[in-house]
């Protein structure tokens, strides 16, 4: 793509940044819809990101995503934050505005929900939700379902203390167990948001024999795409969704706002996005 002067201009702000996929990402929805701009890897080191962040608007830029380790410190330096990104305690999606001020939301809330309902038929009204891990991925997972009306949320962590502060800082109806007393009865989705399952990581080893047969399973590890969690799910029959998803529908609210148009996720996206 060749620009012009007036070209937009968005990146992403992380370090490392090298395994980013949303150069990527958003380098296809720029392609395939024409637009004059451009997404940049922005590789920041801690003692940098104030710096390069007032930088932004300063250089032009619509906005950025930020990645690790920045999450929590554009949280601080930005001028505004949405709710949600506030009560999640991160941000991750940048939006420079005219008069230089720079608005922090949080859109992965909003990736993992339309990640779930487009991949299966999952509803509030399902029964309980189990999510496994108490980290940066699960307070937003926790958030959305909280807000989508979820009236029980299991929440399981191996540290049991990092579940009990992610409930307090989330609110809503949150049940701390710990990982050794796992409770599927009944549930109507389990969500996996731990590291476990993660190519280079130790396989998610739980019994699944008293998960429902018609609860919704899904991994937001997405390298390997079909986790040994969702593998085993798929088997006994449950209906799995991917976690690549997350990441391509997180990404189309900062696109939306930084180049004026909003971008579909397709199948020819993802098999895009995991071809790199
Ligand atoms: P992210 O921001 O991607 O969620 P994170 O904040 O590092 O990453 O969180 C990783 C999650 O995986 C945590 O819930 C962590 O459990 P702890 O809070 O107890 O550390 C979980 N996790 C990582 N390795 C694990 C393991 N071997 N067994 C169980 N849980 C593990």
């Amino acid at each position: 793509m060749i620009l012009s002067g007036k070209a937009k201009l968005a990146g992403v702000l992380g370090w490392p940044v090298g395994h980013s996929r949303s150069p990527r990402l958003h380098g296809y929805w720029l392609e395939q819809l024409g637009i004059d701009g451009t997404y940049v890897p922005l590789p920041v080191a801690p003692e940098n990101f104030e710096k390069v962040f007032r930088a932004l608007p300063a250089m032009g830029f619509r906005g950025a995503n930020v990645t690790v380790p920045h999450k929590e410190q554009a949280l601080v330096l930005a001028d505004e934050v949405e709710p949600l990104a506030r009560r999640i305690g991160a941000v991750n999606t940048l939006v420079c505005r005219d008069d230089g001020s720079v608005l922090g939301l949080n859109t992965d809330a909003f990736g993992f929900l339309r990640n779930l309902q487009t991949g299966s038929n999952w509803r509030a009204e399902n029964g309980p939700a189990v999510v496994l891990g108490a980290g940066g991925a699960a307070r937003a997972v926790v958030a959305a379902l909280v807000d989508e009306g979820v009236t029980e949320i299991r929440l399981v962590n191996r540290s049991v203390e990092r579940a009990e502060k992610l409930a307090a800082d989330i609110g809503g109806p949150i049940l701390v167990q710990a990982w050794d007393k796992l409770d599927l009865d009944g549930a109507g989705l389990l969500v996996n948001t731990t590291s476990l399952g993660m190519a280079g990581q130790p396989a998610l080893d739980i019994d699944l024999s008293a998960l429902p047969m018609n609860a919704v399973v899904n991994d937001i590890v997405y390298a390997p795409l079909m986790t040994p969690l969702l593998l085993a799910a798929q088997t006994r029959g449950n209906p799995v969704v991917d976690g690549l998803g997350m990441l391509l529908f997180q990404a189309v609210r900062g696109f939306s706002h930084w180049f004026g148009v909003e971008p579909q996720v397709t199948p020819q996206l993802r098999d895009f996005v995991l071809s790199s």
